[in-house]
C-alpha cells in the first residue's frame, strides 16, 4: 500500500505533491519521491525514510516545472532504499512513473527485458513498468501507458509522464486506488482523497480498468480498451482526518474492513492452480523433503497467528511443530537438531524479543525464515528466506489485518511444503488452494453481509462492556484464534479477558463462572465440535452466557448458546481467517461503547523494539 500523487496546473508542482504525500503517510511511509518535468527533463528527488527527508532534499533545490508525480512507499518488493524509492525511470530518464500495487507477472517480464538488454536500477516491479512504457512509446504516452499495461497482470495504479510530452500525466487504475481532484485550471491525481482536500473538494474516483490522460486543458477518461467514460465528479464534505481513515471512526475499523483486500494481495502472483511461488524464498524441494521440524517464534498477536500455524502445519505436513514465545525461547536452551526452520512472524520485523529468538535458532543451525509485513526490517537481514505479508502499512495498534496476512503466509507455506513432501495429494492440494482463493470473497461477504456482522458485534459488545470477565474457549485451530479473540478484548477495552482450550475449562476456571459471565466460544472444527459443545453444556449449567462464532450451516450450535456470530462455511484448517473477524469487530465495539482510544490503547505500543 503507498501513496501516489500527481498534479498538473500552472502552479510549481513539487511543493504540492509534497503536501499531498504528507495526507498519504497513512498509507506508508518507508521511502519517497517526486519527478518534476523542468525544462525538456524529468527532475527527481527521491529518498529512503520518512517524508521529512525528502522535504529537506526539496528545501535545498526543488525542481520548479509544473507537472509532476510523486509517492510515498510501503515496500512490497526490494528493501525501502533510495534506489527502490518511487519515481521509477528509463535509463535515459525520458519516462517515469509511480506505482501502487503489485505486478503479478513482474518476474517473467523483467528476464523478458533483461534478455532484451535492458538494465535495472532498483529491485521493485515497479521499474518494469517503465521499460515497458518506453518500449511501447511512439508518440502517443497515453497509447504507450495501454500497451504496457496489456502485458501486465496485478494490482495496480499508475501514473507516467514523458519528456516527450511535457504537459501530459497518463493513470491507470487496477484494482488499487486512484482518485482524481478538479481545482481552478487544474487537476489533481491521489491515491486517496486525503491528499487532494487542501485543493479542492470535488473529485472523482477512478473505477477498475479505467485510465485518464490529464492536459492543462482536458481531462480525457476512457477504459481501457478505449471506450470512453463519463462519470460525473463529486463534492467531499468529510474533513481531513476522516478522510485519512476512509470515512472509519478509527484505523482499527478501517484496517478490519481492509481485510478482504488483504488476502487477495497476500495471494496475488503467489498461487497458480495448486503451485505456489514466494518471490523470497531460496530453498530446493529437497530442503522441504527432508524437514524434521518446525519452529514457530513470535510475541502477541504475530504469535497468535503462529499457534493456528503450528496445528496447521503438524495436521498438514505431519511435521513436529513447535511454537515458542520468543522471549521465552532467548532465555531457554533449545535443542535443534538437524534439518529445522524457524518461522519468525513479526509484523514491524523489529520485535527485540523475536528477533533474539529467532537468532538463537539461527544460530544453532535452523533455517530462519521470516514473516514480516515490513520489506528491509531488522528480521529480515539475517532471515535466509522472506515471506512478505502484503498487509499494507498497518497503523492501530491492536492488529488485525497483518495477523491475517501471517495466516495466509503460512497456508501458503503449507500448501508448498505439503505437495513436496508428497503429503498433499492433488486433490486435497486443489482444495486447499481453492478455498485459499475463495477467501477474499469470503472475508467481504461477511462483512457485507445484509444482516451485518458489524451490527450484531456493535450490539453484543454494548453488553459485554458492563462486563468485568469474559471467557474464550475453542480446541484445536478455534482455541489458536479464541487467543486472538481475548487478547484484541482485553487490549482495547481494558476488561479482562482470558483464553483457555475448551477442554481445560473444568480444571479450574469453572469455578469463575457464574449467571451471567460471558463466554465467547469458536466451534468450527468438525472432529472437536461435539467435545466443544460438551464444555458449552458445562457452562451454561452454571449460568453463563454464551455467544458462539460458528459456520452459516450450523444449526445445531444455537441450541446451547444465547447468540451466534455466524460466518461463512470453508474448509476447516482455514476457518481462522473467517472466524477472527467477528471477534475483531467484538472487540472494536466493546472498547467503542466503553468511549476508548482504540487506536492506541494505554501502555501499548505498535512495536516493542526494547525487551
Ligand atoms: C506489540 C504490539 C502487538 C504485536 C506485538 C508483536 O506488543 O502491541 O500488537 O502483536 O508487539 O509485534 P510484531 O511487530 O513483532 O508482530
Amino acid at each position: 500500500m503507498c501513496g501516489i500523487m500527481g498534479y498538473v496546473g500552472p502552479r510549481p508542482a513539487s511543493p504540492i505533491i509534497l503536501q499531498g504525500l504528507k495526507r498519504l503517510e497513512y498509507r506508508g511511509y518507508d521511502s519517497a519521491g517526486v519527478a518534476v518535468a523542468d525544462d525538456g527533463v524529468i527532475e527527481m528527488r527521491k529518498a529512503a525514510g520518512k517524508l521529512e527527508r525528502l522535504a529537506d532534499l526539496l528545501d535545498e533545490s526543488a525542481p520548479s516545472g509544473r507537472l509532476g508525480i510523486g509517492h510515498t512507499r510501503w515496500a512490497t518488493h526490494g528493501a525501502p532504499t533510495d534506489e527502490n524509492a518511487h519515481p521509477h525511470a528509463d535509463p535515459e530518464q525520458a519516462f517515469a512513473i509511480v506505482h501502487n500495487g503489485i505486478i503479478e507477472n513482474f518476474f517473467e517480464l523483467k528476464a523478458e527485458l533483461t534478455a532484451a538488454g535492458r538494465t535495472f536500477a532498483s529491485e521493485t516491479d515497479t521499474e518494469v513498468l517503465v521499460h515497458l512504457i518506453a518500449d511501447e512509446y511512439d508518440g502517443d504516452l497515453a497509447e504507450a501507458v495501454r500497451r504496457a499495461v496489456g502485458r501486465a497482470t496485478g494490482a495496480y495504479a499508475l501514473v507516467a509522464m514523458t519528456v516527450h510530452e511535457p504537459d501530459t500525466l497518463v493513470a491507470v487504475r487496477m484494482i488499487s486506488p486512484l482518485v482524481i481532484g478538479f481545482g481552478d485550471g487544474e487537476t489533481f491525481l491521489a491515491s486517496g482523497i486525503p491528499a487532494l482536500l487542501d485543493h479542492t473538494r470535488e473529485v472523482l474516483v477512478m473505477e477498475d480498468g479505467e485510465m485518464v490522460t490529464i492536459t492543462p486543458g482536458e481531462v480525457r477518461m476512457e477504459k481501457l480498451d478505449g471506450t470512453p467514460v463519463e462519470r460525473e465528479s463529486f463534492e467531499v464534505d468529510w474533513d481531513v482526518e476522516q478522510a485519512e481513515k476512509g470515512g472509519y471512526p478509527h484505523f482499527m475499523l478501517k484496517e478490519i474492513f481492509e481485510q478482504p483486500r488483504v488476502i487477495a494481495d497476500s495471494l496475488l502472483g503467489r498461487l497458480d492452480g495448486t503451485d505456489v511461488t514466494l518471490e523470497d524464498v531460496t530453498w530446493d524441494e529437497e530442503f522441504e523433503r527432508s524437514l524434521e521440524k518446525i519452529w514457530i517464534t513470535a510475541c502477541g498477536t504475530a504469535f497468535h497467528a503462529g499457534l493456528a500455524g503450528k496445528e496447521m502445519f503438524e495436521g498438514l505436513l505431519r511435521v513436529p511443530t513447535e511454537a515458542v514465545y520468543a522471549h521465552e525461547l532467548r532465555y531457554r536452551d533449545p535443542i535443534v537438531g538437524p534439518n529445522s526452520m524457524t518461522l519468525a512472524i513479526s509484523q514491524s520485523g523489529e520485535t527485540a524479543d523475536t528477533l533474539a529468538g529467532a537468532r538463537l535458532l539461527h544460530e544453532r543451525g535452523s533455517r530462519l525464515v521470516a514473516i514480516t509485513n515490513v520489506v528491509g526490517s531488522a528480521l529480515t537481514h539475517y532471515s535466509d528466506d522472506v515471506v512478505y505479508t502484503r498487509a499494507g502499512l498497518e497503523i492501530s495498534v491492536a492488529s488485525t489485518k497483518a495477523y491475517t496476512a501471517m495466516l495466509i503466509a503460512q497456508y501458503l507455506l503449507a500448501l508448498r511444503i505439503g505437495q513436496s513432501r508428497g503429503v498433499l495429494d492433488t486433490a486435497m492440494a486443489m482444495d486447499v488452494a481453492r478455498a485459499l482463493e475463495a477467501l477474499p470473497g469470503q472475508v467481504e461477504s461477511l462483512l457485507k453481509r445484509e444482516e451485518g456482522i458489524d451490527e450484531m458485534a456493535r450490539y453484543l459488545g454494548a453488553q459485554l462492556a458492563e462486563k468485568d470477565d469474559i471467557y474464550f474457549i475453542g480446541r484445536g485451530l478455534d482455541y489458536a484464534v479464541a487467543t486472538e479473540g481475548s487478547l484484541k478484548l482485553k487490549e482495547i477495552s481494558y476488561l479482562h479477558s482470558e483464553a483457555m482450550p475448551a477442554g481445560e475449562l473444568k480444571h479450574g476456571t469453572l469455578a469463575l463462572i457464574t449467571e451471567g459471565t460471558p463466554v465467547i466460544v469458536v466451534n468450527t472444527q468438525q472432529h472437536v465440535y461435539d467435545k466443544t459443545v460438551s464444555a458449552l453444556q458445562e457452562v451454561k449449567a452454571r449460568g453463563a452466557s454464551v455467544i458462539a462464532v460458528a459456520y452459516d450451516d450450523d444449526t445445531e450450535i444455537e441450541h446451547y448458546t444465547d447468540h451466534v456470530l455466524r460466518i461463512p462455511r470453508t474448509m476447516d484448517l482455514l476457518s481462522p481467517a473467517l472466524s477472527i473477524v467477528p471477534l475483531q469487530l467484538l472487540a472494536y465495539h466493546v472498547a467503542d461503547t466503553r468511549g476508548l482510544e482504540i487506536d492506541q490503547p494505554r501502555n501499548l505500543a505498535k512495536s516493542v523494539t526494547v525487551e
